[in-house]
């Protein structure tokens, strides 16, 4: 299936033209959407989200072409666009199982297939399991965020993925990413960590809720990554023994 993805710039929060006026993403790319907190990241991700068509309070105009035509009605962005949101409140009471299989039967996939492997791929993300009968509101935050992960990576045929700052709730956000990043879907991803904003290709840039520029990565930056991907591995091997109950040592850190 060949996806575009077409974003056409509109007005910033103070309602001046965006300076970005035109984004294309073909299956296989990644964006990264950066910005102070505040910029306008979410707001982006939800006008894709929603295939905004200047209807919106930025005005865009976001278009999804399969195969060179939209697609028709029924597939529109329920079905296109899958979401891993920065809100992570469930108001439903229901168990973790009986949400997989609402949403496996929402999607048209079999019901009860579904809550073991969701399950199990959602426990390799978090340190503490949770079972297909806990429920869903006592999910703790990383837990909730791992079992929506797993729910976009394992059931969603969606070709665009929308991921709203995934280093948030102290899961491994690289392998966290490598699940959601199938082949050949476009992802664009809002973030403040400076490894992801380096591991895709261009990033954009945000500001007052505007698109002001899109930067491509630098050789020089290609390097910068490498460094602070050591560093990085550092402070997360580090956050793995502390919250563990170990110990580090000054060596390791030298
Ligand atoms: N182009 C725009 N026009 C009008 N309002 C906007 C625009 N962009 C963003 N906003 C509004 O500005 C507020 C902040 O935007 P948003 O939540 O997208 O920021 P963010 O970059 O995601 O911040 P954070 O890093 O804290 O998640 C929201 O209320 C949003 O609706
Ligand atoms: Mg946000």
């Amino acid at each position: 299936m060949g996806v575009r993805l077409e974003i056409y710039g509109g007005t910033d929060r103070i309602g001046n033209r965006e300076a970005v006026e035109r984004i294309n993403l073909d299956a296989g790319d990644i964006l990264a959407v950066v910005g102070p907190t505040g910029s306008g990241k979410s707001e982006l991700l939800a006008d894709i989200e929603q295939l905004a068509d200047g209807d919106t309070p930025s005005r865009r105009i976001v278009r999804l072409l399969v195969n060179g035509s939209a697609p028709d009605a029924c597939l529109r962005a329920s079905s296109v666009v899958a979401t891993l949101s920065q809100r992570t409140n469930f108001i439903m009471d229901i168990t973790v199982g009986g949400f997989v299989d609402m949403h496996a039967a929402s999607l048209h996939k079999e019901s009860g297939a579904w809550a073991d492997e969701v399950v199990l791929l959602a426990n390799t993300l978090c340190g503490e399991p949770m079972r297909e009968n806990s429920l869903l509101q006592r999910l703790s935050g990383g837990q909730t965020r791992a079992l929506m992960i797993a729910d976009i990576a394992l059931m969603s045929d969606a070709p665009v993925v929308l991921i709203d700052e995934v280093e948030n709730a102290g899961i491994d956000k690289h392998q966290a990413l490598s699940v959601l990043c199938g082949y050949g879907k476009i992802t664009v991803m809002a973030t403040h960590d400076p490894i992801l904003m380096l591991s895709s290709p261009a990033r954009l840039v945000m500001s007052e809720g505007g698109m002001r520029s899109l930067v491509a990565v630098s050789p020089e930056e290609e390097k910068c990554r490498a460094t602070l991907s050591a560093l990085d591995a550092k402070l997360l091997y580090a956050r793995e023994l502390l919250r563990k109950g170990g110990t580090i040592q000054e060596e390791y850190f030298a």
